[in-house]
């Protein structure tokens, strides 16, 4: 039995209050009204195009009217967006990249996590549940070349799929660490096996993929970020071989490059390595 449940009120509501605190949604609000324009124009008519080809009655307009209204009350809309968006927009800002791949980032970041030099053990709760996984690996850029200014943070769901500061009931903090790399641009994390995580079922984004006979799943995942002075943000998801939703991430968001393989360490954890390159700014 959980401990606590992934209410839509509790992490569906942290995630917006988390994304208006991070300042993320007006911070270029300046943009030019031709471009507006354009995005905005090409919204409604994709709305109007849908509800023409599909002959869309009253009934559907005003159960969409009522589900639009109910996103916003359930305080899901980074969640709605993170999961059908977002990974199309990761796809064209990082087109150009030659170095390592990213992924989206998500509802569940919160900056500023505790500082571990390498080798660091995640902050993590006494009895923290999971099997043991030592994640190493160098950062570089696209040369080769060692970053030795360069940090990783690293954030997660528990054993359970549930992340600190949204769901309840968990220590602030817990499996969110920054490390900065050695004078050989390397680190080390000691962290758990983070779980299959299943977006929350019980709000309005839970409704609609019922009424689409979908489901809410995505495969566990490690969330990464990695800054390097003079170097372009990295923000990256990494996976696990053999997860049953690697090939139907509700949020689209698995590639090929972005798949560990965690090896046995002998004492019953598991050791992965990832190496990074990183493009210039
Ligand atoms: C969502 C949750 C995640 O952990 C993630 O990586 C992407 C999206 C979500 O609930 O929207
Ligand atoms: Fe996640």
């Amino acid at each position: 039995m959980n401990t606590h449940s992934p209410a839509a009120a509790d992490s569906g509501a942290s995630a917006t209050d988390v994304f208006r605190q991070s300042g993320r949604s007006s911070a270029g609000a300046d943009i030019p009204v031709e471009r507006a324009q354009a995005l905005i124009g090409d919204a409604i008519k994709a709305m109007s195009d849908i509800a023409e080809k599909h002959s869309m009655t009253y009934e559907e307009f005003n159960i969409l009217k009522g589900w639009l209204i109910q996103v916003g009350e359930d305080g899901e809309w980074p969640l709605w967006l993170d999961v059908f968006l977002e990974h199309t927009i990761e796809d064209i800002v990082t087109r150009d990249r030659k170095g390592s791949k990213g992924s989206i980032f998500g509802p569940y970041y919160v900056p500023n996590s505790p500082v571990i030099q390498s080798p660091a053990t995640i902050p993590m709760r006494d009895d923290e549940k999971g099997t043991r996984l030592k994640f190493t690996g160098n950062i570089a850029d696209v040369d080769g070349g060692a970053l030795t200014d360069a940090t990783i943070e690293l954030w997660q769901a528990d054993e359970e799929g549930y992340y600190s500061q949204f769901a309840p009931g968990i220590p602030e903090w817990n499996l969110r660490v920054t490390v900065p790399v050695d004078s050989e641009g390397n680190f080390e994390i000691s962290t758990i096996q983070p779980a299959p995580y299943q977006i929350p079922t019980d709000g309005s984004t839970g409704k609609m993929i019922a009424a689409i006979d979908g489901h809410a799943w995505r495969p566990a995942h490690l969330h990464i970020l990695v800054k390097a002075p003079g170097h372009q943000d990295l923000i990256q998801q990494l996976y696990f071989p053999g997860d049953e939703h690697n090939d139907d991430d509700v949020a689209q968001a698995v590639k090929p490059e972005l798949m560990l393989d965690p090896q046995p360490d002998g004492e019953g954890g598991k050791t992965a390595v990832y190496n990074y390159q990183l493009d210039k700014a």
